[in-house]
């Protein structure tokens, strides 16, 4: 006689473990990681409920964006908040706030700017963790790649993102992300618009550029993800950097909102406090996630960063993100190292 088949009770996709699968397998984790988390999903082995799972939220989407474009995929990172985190995220779903975007299967395309790196994800959780640190401040980020981080300083409201990078071909493919997640991009920006998110995407090879080309940018916040590797573009990378955090005279000499020029230091002093506007701005302050892959080339960083006058604070074991992305097995927080970048001898207004 046959025995009829003990039907399989549905899975419940925001339970933990369901979220964690659909998102592992979304991001493109690698194959074993997702056999780890569909074998949680099913107790221990990928039960029958645990394939039509994922057949039904994961693989019969309808959405074409998920799937191949020659070497390119679209990764699509799934943020899960812990309980209590509510403002932060997406009105569409319970728990999750999830980008798509398009990467490259091959590292190195775009200047290696078409894949996503661990240190934009490290900064990209520092975003979503500490949104007080960027909402309602002017970010410009440096080396930007796939533009994951200009999404999250959207999502909590900076009041510009300026994102750049040296390579064209990254800077398309970062147009192509920011559009896909419905950001607007201003190709110039105007002041005073009224649109609520801005965001620019610039042309910056560090070794060309010149003051003159960043006179008015104004940054509140710097961003550089996983950008020290390379000894040959540090000089230009820290000069770069001391140009975006120490505003001098050649800089920007428009007394704005209370800015003023003075002639007889050379410099343009900025004054901070008593605006015209009424707020008070802060010295800008550069936030540098990195991975040391070679210890020599990190301390070439540091001692071109001293002779720029440019003070560093290493914020590793004090400013930390939440592990809004714990599905993701092949990224590990605790190998991004943080830096906060000022500059020591700017000229403050009095
Ligand atoms: C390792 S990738 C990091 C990309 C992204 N920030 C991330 O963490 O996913 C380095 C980025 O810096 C950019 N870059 C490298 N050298 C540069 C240069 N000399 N000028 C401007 N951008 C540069 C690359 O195009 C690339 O987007």
């Amino acid at each position: 006689m046959a025995t009829a088949a003990v039907e399989e009770q549905e899975l419940d996709p925001s339970l933990p473990a369901c979220v964690n699968l659909i998102s592992a397998i979304l991001a493109m984790e690698p194959s074993d990681l997702v056999i780890s988390h569909a074998r949680a999903c099913g107790g221990g082995s990928i039960t029958e409920s645990v394939q039509k799972f994922i057949w039904d939220h994961c693989l019969s989407t309808p959405d074409d964006s998920f799937g191949k474009r020659d070497t390119r995929v679209c990764k699509r990172i799934s943020y899960i908040f812990p309980d209590g985190c509510s403002e932060l995220q997406s009105k569409q779903h319970s728990r999750a706030l999830v980008f798509t975007l398009q990467c490259s299967l091959n590292m190195l395309e775009g200047d290696t700017g078409c894949s996503i790196w661990p240190s934009s994800l490290f900064l990209s959780e520092l975003i979503l963790s500490h949104p007080k640190l960027f909402s309602n401040k002017s970010c410009f980020e440096i080396g930007s790649g796939v533009g994951l981080v200009g999404l999250c300083l959207a999502h909590v409201k900076a009041s510009k993102v300026i994102l750049s990078d040296g390579d064209l071909s990254t800077l398309a493919n970062m147009k192509f992300n920011l559009e896909l997640n419905h950001l607007n991009i201003e190709t110039d920006m105007p002041q005073g618009s009224e649109n609520p998110i801005m965001v620019k995407c610039m042309h910056l090879p560090w070794e060309s550029t010149s003051e003159s080309q960043l006179q008015d940018i104004v940054p509140d916040v710097v961003l550089g993800a996983d950008v020290i590797y390379d000894p040959v573009c540090l000089p230009h990378l820290v000069r770069v950097l001391a140009i975006l955090l120490n505003r001098t005279k050649s800089d920007s000499c428009k007394p704005e909102n209370g800015d003023a020029c003075d002639e007889s230091v050379g410099r343009c002093k900025v004054v901070y406090n008593g605006r015209a506007d009424g707020k008070s701005k802060e010295a800008p302050v550069a936030y540098i996630a990195y991975v040391i892959r070679n210890i020599e080339t990190f301390d070439y960083f540091l001692s071109l960063a001293k002779q720029a006058n440019l003070d560093i604070m290493d914020l590793s074991d004090s400013l930390k993100p939440l592990n809004l992305l714990r599905y993701m097995q092949s990224y590990n927080q605790t190998h991004v190292k943080l830096l906060s970048i000022t500059c020591s001898n700017r000229v403050m207004g009095a």
